[in-house]
């Protein structure tokens, strides 16, 4: 039987008992066969130590000349990262060679047998917790750096967020389904990935940004609940918190409102984060609406652990006599101050540093402060532009008191809040002017329908397709900024987590928006014909929601990117530096799909 065996397969008669992470100070005493791969090995004249390490944990295992001298022999030719099973006796550790940092810290293998299953080339870094290679080392070497700890462990967070998802939306009825991949260009907001269609030269796929049609198209097919865990890509701009091709749990449910959506999207995320992080929320989330996260935060996705609020001085500037501030107000900016209680600790040299930084990170045209003394004396540059009414209404706005300091944004709305919640949250962390709560789960709701762009032309917030309040449907024609959308977020610990809305399931409604987005009837039904006919089929109430999967794991692992928690990422510049994708390809593989490359010509000095 053993003969057979061996001949077989590579690793003969071992099998493993246990895993790495398994070995503590129960299994003292008995017979294990352990694998993996040599994290360490140390040659302490005569014994040789290996740790061992899988994707469980590290064991210690020790080769000992007078226990198995073949074995010990060979042990002396193991480099790092080859791969090994090992039969051996789990004893207890000389006290000298305890480490009480590990499970497995106090025991060891005394190894009978070897048996050596592949060598490997040298590891270009250390596979350790912390790596201090740079990290597009780390990307070309991908398989050595997924062997770390710590993306094995975000490997593993979301496994369990998968499953909790899925049996959470199981348990409410949702179908899991999928849809395509090569789909139709929709403008959803970022460029599309194009894929040339062979059988059709000059027309293209596209592949889905999400799959906000299909899935709307589902519900009006009759399967009222869909779910699925689905691939997105977007031709973007990549930042540390977005990737060209990302992940979404994306579902849709028929006959229901925003509370009917709200109450399942805080069912899945409470049990996504207690099942993959063992975290608990008080339900229900709190509640706050898009309006009151911009006028105290500044921002539609806070983190309300942050103690430090905004306030609005825009009216009380508009007669002013600081002229660089009633100007911005004249012409349709806005003034709002961020008021930090006992800053004492801030210095000159501080307030001099944030100015720098807010000006060459997020074009400020200034950060003007106040601070007040001890005696309750106002100090600061623009201290001498405010009169007292100007004094009076920073007071009662921001309840300032001896050695506070208040900064101020004077600019175009986006801007002056994009500048203050930013330092509200470098602040609120470096002074620690924060509740202590470890976790914030926020749903932000009654988001506008529409905004302005930089033409002054409308355009949709989050996306074409989302439905007006039911009261609001009358404001579609005497004022359609005012129109609140049936969009709501849910944020996690200040970072947006998802998005979703009701749709317009009424054909007149979807045209009626897309007109006052600037599309004729005819273009609409050039562009969206197919969800159009099909609101006419007898489309159902309906709406959504899509998390952002790989966010949810990065705030779960608390990693600092996307990057720490997809298995084979991009970089910053869209390539998988593993693959070395994006490559080129033969001309005759573009002749089959009838396409000529056109290269930009270099710039002029390159
Ligand atoms: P939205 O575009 O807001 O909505 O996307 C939903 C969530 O997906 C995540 N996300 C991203 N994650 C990583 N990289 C990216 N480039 C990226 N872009 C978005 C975010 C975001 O909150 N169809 C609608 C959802 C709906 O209305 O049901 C949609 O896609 O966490
Ligand atoms: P100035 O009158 O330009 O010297 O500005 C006086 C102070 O106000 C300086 O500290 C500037 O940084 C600040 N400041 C100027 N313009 C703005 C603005 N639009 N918003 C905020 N602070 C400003």
């Amino acid at each position: 039987m053993q003969r057979e065996s061996t001949r077989l397969d590579p690793m003969g008669s071992l099998r493993r008992t246990h895993l790495c992470g398994d070995i503590g100070n129960d299994q003292v005493g008995q017979e294990v066969v352990l694998a993996g791969w040599v994290n360490r090995r140390r040659d302490h004249g005569g014994v040789i130590f290996v740790d061992l390490r899988d994707r469980t944990g590290i064991v210690q295992v020790v080769f000992k000349p007078e226990v198995q001298p073949e074995a010990h022999e060979r042990a002396g030719l193991l480099r790092n990262e080859f791969v090994l099973m090992v039969r051996g006796v789990l004893e207890n550790r000389s006290d000298e060679t305890i480490n009480e940092k590990m499970k497995s810290g106090r025991v060891e293998v005394n190894v009978h047998e070897l048996r050596l299953l592949n060598t490997a080339t040298p590891p270009p870094f250390l596979i350790e917790e912390e790596s201090d290679a740079e990290e597009s080392t780390r990307l070309r070497h991908r398989i050595h750096d997924l062997r770390r700890p710590p993306l094995q462990r975000a490997i593993a967070v979301r496994h369990k967020l998968a499953q909790a998802v899925r049996g959470a939306l199981d348990e409410l009825g949702f179908l899991e389904i999928e849809t395509p991949i090569l789909a139709r260009s929709s403008p959803e907001g970022a460029r599309d990935f194009l894929v040339p269609a062979r059988n059709h030269p000059g027309s293209f796929y596209a592949l889905p940004q999400s799959p906000q049609l299909m899935k709307q198209l589902l519900m009006i097919a009759g399967c009222e609940r869909y779910y699925q865990i689905a691939r997105c890509f977007r031709d973007e701009e990549q930042r540390a918190d977005r990737q060209l091709e990302f992940t979404q749990v994306d579902l849709e449910m028929s006959f229901v409102g925003v509370e009917d959506v709200l109450s399942v999207l805080e069912e899945v995320t409470a049990r996504g984060c207690l099942e993959a992080g063992g975290v608990e929320f008080q339900r229900p989330f709190k509640r706050i609406t898009y309006k009151e996260a911009m006028d105290r935060y500044g921002s539609d996705k806070p983190d309300t652990r942050i103690l430090l609020e905004l306030a609005d001085l825009t009216e009380d500037f508009r007669a002013s006599d600081f002229k660089a501030f009633r100007g911005v107000v004249e012409s349709g900016g806005i003034v709002k101050s961020l008021h930090v209680p006992d800053a004492k600790e801030l210095s000159r040299g501080d307030l001099d540093r944030l100015e720098s930084l807010v000006r060459k990170e997020l074009g400020a045209k200034g950060l003007a402060w106040i601070r007040i003394g001890d005696e309750g004396k106002w100090q600061g540059p623009i201290v001498k532009f405010l009169g007292d009414p100007e004094k009076q209404a920073i007071e009662s706005a921001t309840g300032l008191a001896p050695g506070s300091i208040v900064f101020f944004q004077a600019d175009e709305a986006s801007r002056a809040n994009a500048i203050l919640s930013r330092l509200r949250i470098d602040l609120g962390e470096r002074l620690g002017r924060v509740d202590g709560r470890e976790w914030d789960a926020l749903l932000v709701v009654d988001f506008p329908l529409f905004e302005k762009d930089a033409d002054g032309n409308l355009t949709y917030v989050h996306q074409p397709f989302v439905a007006p309040l039911e009261e609001d449907i009358p404001l579609l024609d005497s004022d359609p900024t005012a129109v609140r959308g049936t969009h709501y977020d849910v944020v996690l610990n200040g970072i947006e987590l998802g998005s979703g809305s009701l749709r317009n399931h009424r054909v007149d409604v979807q045209l009626k928006i897309l007109e006052l987005m600037g599309y004729s009837e005819e273009r609409a039904y050039q562009s969206f014909g197919y969800l159009l006919e099909a609101l006419e089929t007898g489309a159902p109430p309906h709406g959504g929601f899509a998390f952002g999967f790989d966010r949810w794991v990065m705030v779960m692992a608390k990693a600092p990117s996307l990057r720490d928690v997809i298995p084979f990422p991009k970089t910053q510049r869209g390539q998988d530096l593993l693959m070395q994708a994006p490559s080129e390809v033969g001309t005759d593989q573009l002749d089959e799909l009838s396409i000529r490359v056109r290269k930009p010509r270099p710039a002029a000095g390159e």
